[in-house]
């Protein structure tokens, strides 16, 4: 990736950012909220004509659930093991950036990093028909509602909630930008099994990353020896990529890689809105197979 052409993409989001107020940050588009800031109509309407690729590397997270450390780690598998540099300098989110993006992305080589905020059911027709292959990443909800909390309120140029309670309010309500969390993992649980889906989440791969690198790169196909596989991980470590952040992702850097544990939803959440989300994500996930690989009642009871 040109990291300087990355980073100012990223830094022209946030200057656009400047001076607006919550209203004017989100807009709808087929009813869910998107950033004005990134996202637009008109590339939601080209990308409606994007053209995947059967080996491109797609990756699906809800905002805040770590897909910026998976692009790491991804992007560190293609380096590490076909020893080519990427060079694809655009926002690597697919729904955000002008509507010619997808014109320029036929000309990146192959295998090209597709990733992507979108509810399943606004993904990009050819992925599914092409069945491509989509590591989808998942967070236990409280610490991704929190983490997105802190993300508006932490960068001086993104709009801030007025409080965690109006924020939580938004997010259990789904009117926050890419939608509602609960949406997304009510989609997703309906299609975990199929053969081109692997669903991980932020938990098991701050337990034990190396199994996490592995199974990436199983999945994707990629070979790394397993001094590669070590190096990966020791580069992926929260310290690592935070100390690099401002080399990988300007100012933004330190935002989106902030602290980086599991847990921390607990300086947060009233018992109330524990007991809130506590019957939410039952009403939406209880018996399901993605509530088992969430691990709720680990990672969510107080
Ligand atoms: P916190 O705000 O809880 O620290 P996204 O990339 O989807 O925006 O997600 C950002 C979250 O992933 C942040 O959570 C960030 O710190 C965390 N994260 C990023 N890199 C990480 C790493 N190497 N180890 C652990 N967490 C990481």
């Amino acid at each position: 990736m040109t990291e300087k052409t990355f980073v100012e993409e990223i830094e022209k989001a946030l200057e656009k950012s400047k001076g607006l107020n919550l209203k004017e940050l989100l807009f709808c588009y087929q009813g869910t909220f998107y950033p004005t800031t990134v996202c637009s109509a008109e590339t939601f309407q080209a990308l409606e004509n994007f053209e995947a690729r059967k080996d491109d590397l797609v990756l699906v997270s809800y905002p805040k659930c770590g897909i910026n450390w998976l692009i790491q780690i991804v992007n560190d598998l293609i380096v590490t093991t076909l020893q080519t540099k990427n060079e694809n300098a655009e926002l690597p989110f697919i729904e955000c950036g002008d509507p010619e993006k997808f014109q320029r992305m036929k000309q990146f080589p192959s295998p090209r990093i597709v990733a992507t905020h979108l509810n399943y059911n606004h993904l990009p027709k050819s992925i599914i028909k092409n069945k491509v292959k989509m590591l989808v990443l998942f967070r236990n909800p409280k610490d991704t509602a929190a983490s997105f909390f802190h993300f508006h309120n932490n960068a001086p140029s993104v709009p801030s909630y007025n409080s965690w309670e109006e924020f939580f309010s938004e997010f259990m309500n789904g009117n926050v930008a890419w939608g509602s969390y609960f949406d997304h993992a009510v989609a997703w649980n309906k299609h975990i099994d199929e053969e081109n889906v692997l669903l991980l989440t932020y938990e098991d791969l701050k337990e034990d990353l190396l199994a996490g690198v592995k199974q990436i790169a199983e999945f994707f196909g990629f070979a790394p020896t397993a001094e590669q596989s070590q190096s990966i991980v020791d580069r992926a470590s929260f310290q690592m990529v935070r100390e690099r952040s401002k080399e990988t992702h300007g100012a933004a850097g330190p935002l989106l890689f902030r602290k980086g544990v599991v847990g921390d939803w607990k300086n947060l959440f009233s018992e109330t809105q524990n007991q809130k989300m506590d019957v939410k994500f039952k009403e939406c996930l209880a018996g399901t197979k993605l509530e088992a690989k969430l691990k709720y009642d680990v990672y969510c009871k107080a």
